[in-house]
């Protein structure tokens, strides 16, 4: 049975299932916070140490700002009300993306939830926001070169923003959409990859527990055979 130590997740579907059930696709991202929710209580349960969740691509910024707003305001309401609760869980929360075109305000809200819940040890949680995998990789490359630190695996996997955490066993993604967009290209190279039907709000505990067990059937060679 294959340990899981690392699951990330692109929580796709928001927008389609806030149109279908809600005229609003804001309503559909409302909706798909309940789902993190779920999924974050559910991997404590289970055991899993990191929890990677891309909830802002570098590429999300083409929205209408309206939508933008809505995203941001939801995240700041989210670790206002919620990130004492995450301490008291033991859970650490770990920003992962370029933070320097945030808001002063929504900068300070970030620094103070890592900063609460920095020596918690149940788990991590990467939140990636305005993340894009070439960029990070760009940046890990021009830092060694600055550094002249020689380009190893090692050396890059200490430069980009998960650095201290292994890489991700499976990767799920919902929302019925096959692609990585721009996710952890370089962490994911030997992930399972899970390509789930459901729009990310009608995931539930039951799909993420069917997902895991079928992950851990799976014979996992590296290469090998
Ligand atoms: C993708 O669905 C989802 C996002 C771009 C945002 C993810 C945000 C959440 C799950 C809720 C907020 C989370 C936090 C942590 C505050 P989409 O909008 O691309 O959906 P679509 O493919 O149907 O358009």
């Amino acid at each position: 049975m294959n340990l899981i130590k690392h699951v990330a997740i692109i929580m796709d579907g928001n927008g389609r299932w806030g149109l279908k059930y809600k005229k609003s696709r804001n309503l559909g991202h409302k909706e798909g916070l309940k789902t993190v929710e779920k999924i974050i209580e559910q991997t404590v349960k289970k055991k899993i140490k990191f929890l990677t969740l891309f909830a802002f691509s570098t590429e999300n910024w083409k929205r209408p700002k309206k939508e933008i707003n809505f995203l941001f305001n939801l995240l700041e309401n989210f670790l206002i009300k919620k990130t004492n609760e995450l301490n008291k869980n033991q859970i650490k929360l770990n920003i992962i993306g370029n933070k320097k075109i945030f808001s002063k305000k929504l900068k300070k809200i970030l620094l103070n939830s890592e900063q609460i819940t920095k020596y918690n040890k149940k788990l991590q949680i990467n939140l990636a926001l305005n993340y894009g995998s070439k960029s990070e990789l760009i940046d890990a490359i021009n830092s060694l070169k600055r550094k002249k630190i020689a380009f190893t695996e090692k050396n890059i996997d200490k430069h980009l923003h998960t650095k201290n955490t292994p890489n991700p066993d499976l990767l799920i993604r919902t929302g019925n959409t096959k692609r990585l967009s721009n996710f952890l290209l370089w962490q994911l190279a030997y992930a399972e990859v899970f390509f789930e039907k459901k729009l990310w709000p009608d995931f539930t505990i039951s799909d993420y527990n069917r997902v895991l067990k079928n992950f851990q059937k799976i014979k996992r060679n590296f290469g090998n055979i």
